[in-house]
């Protein structure tokens, strides 16, 4: 309640009044420097907190730390586990995980009793003997876990022992999301990602409080999902990527992992089938699902707009039926994504027939709609979710439809596309958005970049990448950061604190952090990287 009132009146009457009224550090300015081996400051992390309060003595990981679980709780003691798992290496410490009871070391408790909080939000209190993280949830309590990790030296990421001191700065952080939607989108059809791959960008995300996992599964490059009712989609339509690679796909049991290795980050999987249109792999596999009844051969370039599933073909909706009863069984998220971009090969007319006809099929299998911002030129059936990706925000059909109940997600091309290169020496990435540098792409507002939306409309962000240039992980790493913390702090932080001389020194000290993860981000000369 507290922290909706504070959000409530910084909207109305900016950040100062915010500072003023709920007695507030000042967040909004450049980050202090720690004393050599002092703590970080306090909330000097990306995504911002919503609320600082500085004070009293730091806390101090040492070799008698405990990590106290709320007992009875397996998630909790989950979340615990991989704490340790985090700090263990680098402190080398044993931190063994316990009960609840007693006041030291570091705790994590369900039950924070405090209703601002929400579904996703935390507190976490630093003091002499204990950092206590409260939460009412276990996705909250996973947060503040991201939230620790942030407030200790960059070096506790590494995978060997370093040395400390292993400080948290004394006292309190409590900070709920600005968005329920966080989410970032993963291209595995124009180029195959493995498993593995998947899983190591849930990490990255997870730690800039993520929550949504876009997958891109199909697309004219490739079909990257087994469908049992239809299996050549996957073992024929799968088997090859952009400049001719052998492409792959998951198996049921693959998507399963990726599913749990994302709930254990407390994030959603949004499978994304793309119809009518980028639907070469389909059609290549299925001669039936051609007008002309034969299939075009495999699909490794990338141009854009020239597939259509054939609307007024009946097996279409046989094999629309079949593919999303699966996707749907598979996949315990709200979402399901049916695309519905760039279908330049389908009449207006047709597409308004397939989406007509579509959007029930997936309300039928229990999941939520959610589509390419051009299923506003159909007719969005109530609860569909559209997904923004232009770049002007002069979109008077979105407007409308968001004036008329349709929901966003914003992923304008030209702020939170990832593949977009930063400038002209970028030699990975496409430009056809234009060229988007950290400052850009952080330099913007969800909530009013399409004129005439309602904020009510605006359900969160999402920052897709597409894999037409990009193969491996080193290539997505340096796409995706450190644009993704800019679109994720957009997402978590409350629009008072957006200021990007706070922000880019707050993602100067990301810098470390990531290197010690492995992570080959792109050095931009516009962040004083530390
Ligand atoms: C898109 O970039 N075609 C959604």
């Amino acid at each position: 309640m507290r922290q909706r009132q504070r959000r409530t009146f910084a909207r109305l009457f900016g950040s100062l009044v915010l500072v003023a009224a709920a007695g507030l550090t000042s967040i909004g300015t450049s980050a202090a420097p720690a004393a050599a081996d002092g703590p970080r400051p306090l909330g000097q992390i990306v995504p911002v907190p919503a609320d600082v309060s500085p004070g009293g003595s730091p806390y101090t990981i040492g070799s008698a730390t405990r990590i106290r679980v709320t007992p009875g709780e397996p998630e909790v003691q989950r979340i615990g586990a991989y704490l340790a798992a985090v700090l263990r290496p680098s402190t080398g410490y044993a931190l063994p995980i316990t009960g609840a009871t007693g006041g030291d070391g570091i705790r994590l408790l369900l039950g924070a009793d405090d209703e601002g909080l929400g579904d996703e939000g935390y507190r976490l209190t630093s003091a002499k003997g204990s950092v206590t993280v409260a939460a009412n949830t276990p996705a909250g309590l996973f947060h503040g876990v991201q939230t620790l990790r942030q407030l200790l030296p960059a070096n506790v990421e590494k995978k060997t022992k370093q040395a400390g001191p292993w400080k948290i700065a004394g006292g309190t952080i409590t900070d709920a999301p600005r968005y329920a939607y966080r989410g970032a989108m993963i291209d595995v059809s124009r180029h195959f990602f493995t498993v593995a791959q998947v899983e190591r960008y849930i990490d990255q995300l997870a730690l800039y409080k993520i929550n949504e996992l876009h997958l891109h599964l199909s697309d004219d490059q490739g079909w990257r999902i087994a469908i049992d009712s239809w299996p050549r989609l996957a073992t024929y339509g799968g088997q090859t990527q952009v400049g001719g690679g052998k492409g792959g796909f998951y198996t049921k049991a693959d998507y399963q992992a990726i599913l749990d290795h994302a709930a254990s980050r407390y994030m959603e999987v949004v499978p994304e089938i793309d119809t009518p249109g980028h639907s070469n792999a389909a059609l290549a596999s299925y001669a039936e699902l051609n007008c002309n009844g034969v299939a075009p051969p495999l699909y490794t370039g990338t141009h854009v707009g020239f597939s259509s599933l054939c609307v007024p073909k009946e097996v279409t909706y046989a094999f629309f039926d079949d593919v999303v009863r699966e996707v749907a069984a598979m996949t315990p998220g709200r979402y399901l994504h049916i695309g519905g971009d760039e279908a330049q090969s389908t009449s207006k007319e047709d597409y308004d027939t397939f989406m007509t006809r579509a959007q029930p099929v997936v309300h039928k299998y229990g999941k939520t709609v959610m589509a390419w911002h051009q299923i506003v030129d159909a007719t969005p059936i109530p609860g569909t979710v559209a997904q923004y990706w232009g770049t002007t925000g002069d979109e008077a059909n979105v407007a409308a439809a968001a004036q008329a109940g349709t929901k966003l997600i914003m992923s304008p091309a030209n702020r939170a596309y990832l593949d977009m290169k930063y400038d002209a020496k970028t030699t990975l990435g496409t430009n056809w958005a234009g060229y988007v540098e950290v400052d850009k792409s952080y330099s913007w507002d969800p909530d009013t970049f399409v004129k005439g939306v309602p904020a009510r409309a605006v359900l969160g962000v999402e920052a897709p990448i597409w894999s037409e240039t990009l193969s491996t992980s080193a290539q997505i790493e340096y796409m995706a950061f450190p644009r993704l913390q800019g679109i994720a702090e957009l997402g978590w932080s409350p629009a008072s604190t957006h200021d990007w001389t706070a922000y880019k020194a707050r993602l100067a000290q990301q810098g470390p952090r990531m290197s010690a993860l492995g992570i080959t981000y792109y050095r931009s000369p516009l962040v004083p990287w530390v």
